[in-house]
């Protein structure tokens, strides 16, 4: 292949750094989040210590040096650069340590990819405004992003305005700091969610541009390739409409300036108004102008039935549990232990599908699969699972980028180490360097290279070509 890609991995900062109060840095949706049990364990891991990142960020680069890293994507705390996130006040601290971390990238020849906003919204933009459900929440982010923006426009080009905004509605309080007021209907909520997080990511992108019109800015999406679960008609057009509703929406407002008819007639026809004011629509417009590229995590597909006794889809999320109750899998795939279904080539058809659609450089900027390794008493961790995960999806990527002609711009892998779950679990890890540190908090913190990293070390030096899991480890 002759294109050299962009390799490396990715990090969310609150899920890894701990310290969470510490120098300066406010609370956040995520330090607040009551544990949901995802694989009914009875341990809530707590953001005071996670992964230790926030001391041991230097020797975590140094890792990341030795694997050949050429770009790695981290978060940049809400709340530890704007505590409150509304009274206007800078914690210098944040910054500056911010400012420490891109510097020792730099310097070890790692690219900084940054993430803005990364489930790390003050947690009092939360409790006082119900988060980006309330406009004013918009403009203080807008203003976040302008300060982290200017104080490194020199330093960063690669920019990612929201992590994973079209998972707002599914995560609410997590991804946009909201909760559905009890009134409200779904629909609505929808609505003003979608709205607002686009009209956040348009600031964002206008933002970073004026600070440095050379940036390279992206939105993302957290995409799930999405089957129909039989070829009978229904069940076609009800995977047609998920796929637009969950995957699609995002980026065709990103992209094209407006809203697809789909979702205008889908609100239409249930009686809601989108929360349109003044500029809106001309700030979503100038937005999309300046996009450069698509970020995008890929994690698994999914299989979606139609209900059999109508064919009206109702509201597409009660779909998607209905069909999760169902516990429908796709038998032709397998899955990990928290059962999300492993899907090499569905990553390939993610890429031919977006680049088709959207004709934007793409950057795979999450992709990975959680295991509950095991240290063993030597001190290693075979996790050639791991490396059998990573081989199929580099692999596909490979392939959409020769045979499909997909414009990749890179390719980074969740994890670079070990870190607490979105549910706060520390024994769902994804690094390539294992972390001694358990749920119940035991452990010495240590840094201990798993079989994947020297695997992942090799691939990167061959560009993807020597995929081969032939590590004497
Ligand atoms: C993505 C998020 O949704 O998935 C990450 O951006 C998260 O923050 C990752 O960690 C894996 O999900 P989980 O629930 O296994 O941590």
């Amino acid at each position: 292949m002759k294109k050299e890609l962009l390799w490396g991995a990715a990090l969310s900062n609150v899920q890894a750094e701990g310290g969470y109060l510490e120098d300066g840095k406010g609370l956040n949706v995520y330090d607040t989040l009551e544990i949901q049990f995802e694989m009914g364990q009875n341990i809530q891991s707590d953001t005071s210590v996670a992964a230790d990142h926030y001391h041991r960020y230097k020797e975590d680069i140094a890792h990341m040096k030795e694997m050949g890293f050429t770009a790695y994507r981290f978060s940049i705390v809400w709340s530890r650069i704007h505590p409150m996130g509304d009274d206007g006040r800078t914690n210098e601290a944040g910054l500056a340590y911010y400012e420490e971390m891109i510097d020792a990238l730099l310097e070890a020849g790692i690219e900084p990819v940054v993430s803005l906003v990364h489930f790390d919204m003050p947690d009092h933009l939360r409790t006082t405004y119900n988060g980006f459900l309330d406009r004013r929440v918009i403009d203080f982010y807008a203003d976040h992003v302008s300060v982290v923006a200017q104080r490194f426009k020199n330093k960063v080009k690669y920019w990612i305005t929201y992590n994973e905004m079209n998972t707002a509605f599914y995560s609410p309080r997590l991804v946009a700091g909201a909760e559905k007021p009890e009134n409200m209907s779904d629909e609505k909520f929808h609505a003003l969610l979608t709205h607002h997080t686009q009209l956040a990511h348009a600031k964002a992108v206008l933002a970073i541009k004026k600070a440095n019109p050379d940036a390279m800015v992206a939105g993302m999406d957290a995409y799930t390739t999405v089957y129909p679960y039989s070829c009978r008609p229904q069940d076609v057009q009800a995977a047609r409409f998920t796929d637009n509703m969950m995957n699609n929406l995002t980026f065709d407002v990103m992209v094209n300036g407006e809203y697809p008819s789909y979702y205008l007639s889908f609100l239409a026809n249930r009686d809601v108004m989108l929360d349109l004011e003044n500029d809106d629509m001309k700030t979503i417009k100038k937005a999309s102008e300046q996009l450069d590229y698509l970020a995008f995590s890929y994690y698994q597909s999914m299989v979606v039935q139609a209900p059999e006794e109508s064919e009206d889809l109702g509201v597409f999320q009660d779909l998607l549990l209905k069909n999760e109750k169902k516990k429908l899998f796709n038998p032709y795939v397998k899955a990990n232990a928290w059962g999300w279904q492993i899907d090499p080539l569905g990553l390939r058809i993610a890429l031919e599908t977006m680049y088709e659609r959207y004709h934007k450089p793409l950057f795979i900027v999450e992709n990975g699969i959680g295991i509950d390794d095991q240290l063993t008493e030597n001190r290693k961790v075979y996790d050639d699972e791991r490396i059998a995960y990573y081989q199929g999806h580099i692999q596909n990527m490979l392939d959409a980028i020769k045979i499909d002609g997909v414009d990749v711009i890179g390719y980074l892998a969740w994890a670079p180490i070990d870190f607490l779950s979105s549910h706060k679990e520390m024994r769902k890890r994804y690094g390539f360097v294992y972390i001694d540190r358990k749920d119940d908090g035991t452990g010495t913190l240590a840094r201990i290279p798993k079989k994947s990293y020297y695997w992942y070390k090799k691939v990167i030096a061959s560009n993807g070509e020597a995929l081969e899991n032939d590590i004497v480890y």
